[in-house]
């Protein structure tokens, strides 16, 4: 075995990069976010790992809706800004036209790819972070990101983000068929 031992403080890698969005104290804010993973397929629900002290922690717990927003590629000065200064200091909503959808209080941006909103379902309390699971409630895009009717990541052009180099990177090519590729190697009749 040729593998070396690297420090255990590991990341998921690569992460999405999202900006959640949520309302705190009567206006909307939207903090840079990678961690974040579908958690349940019926009802669709989402996990996100929210710093304690963040100002979007504060408010997804008051108000109890949050929603995701994926910027692409072009946007990634502005989705890093988001992830370096606090809305207890700055307007960053200002940055982006801002559009509700069904639960009117869970403020998504009309730049981005996709946008999700989620109703809270439950939050985990870890020793730095609140594990929020939201229930997607809708999930918005524009027809130019879709082909035959799907998301198309190659459109989306999103933003990767790796760790603890902290780097961002663009989607690589296609590499296989995912549940089909692997047939391949399945026996006859198995
Ligand atoms: C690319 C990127 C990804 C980030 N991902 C997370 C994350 O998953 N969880 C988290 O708590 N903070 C994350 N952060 C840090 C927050 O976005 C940052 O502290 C932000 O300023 C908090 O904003 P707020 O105080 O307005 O909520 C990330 C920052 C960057 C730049």
């Amino acid at each position: 075995m040729n593998k070396v031992n690297i420090d255990p403080n590991t990341y998921v890698y690569p992460n999405p990069v999202t900006l959640v969005g949520v309302e705190v104290e009567g206006r909307a804010n939207f903090m840079a976010l990678g961690w974040i993973s579908r958690v349940n397929s019926k009802p669709p629900l989402i996990g996100i790992g929210v710093n304690r002290t963040h100002y979007t922690a504060k408010g997804i717990q008051e108000i109890k809706t949050f929603s995701i927003n994926y910027p692409n590629a072009e946007m990634v000065e502005v989705a890093d800004y988001c992830g370096i200064v606090s809305g207890t200091k700055v307007d960053k909503a200002s940055l982006f036209e801002v559009f509700y959808g069904f639960l009117k209080n869970a403020p998504m941006i009309s730049e981005s790819t996709l946008c999700m909103e989620c109703k809270l379902i439950e939050t985990v309390q870890l020793p730095t972070n609140y594990f929020f699971i939201g229930e997607i409630i809708a999930s918005y895009t524009e027809d130019k990101y879709l082909t035959d009717g799907q998301l198309d990541i190659k459109k989306m052009n999103p933003l990767l983000l790796t760790m603890p180099d902290n780097n961002y990177w663009t989607v690589g090519e296609h590499a296989g068929k995912a549940w089909i590729i692997g047939k391949k190697l399945k026996g006859n009749g198995s």
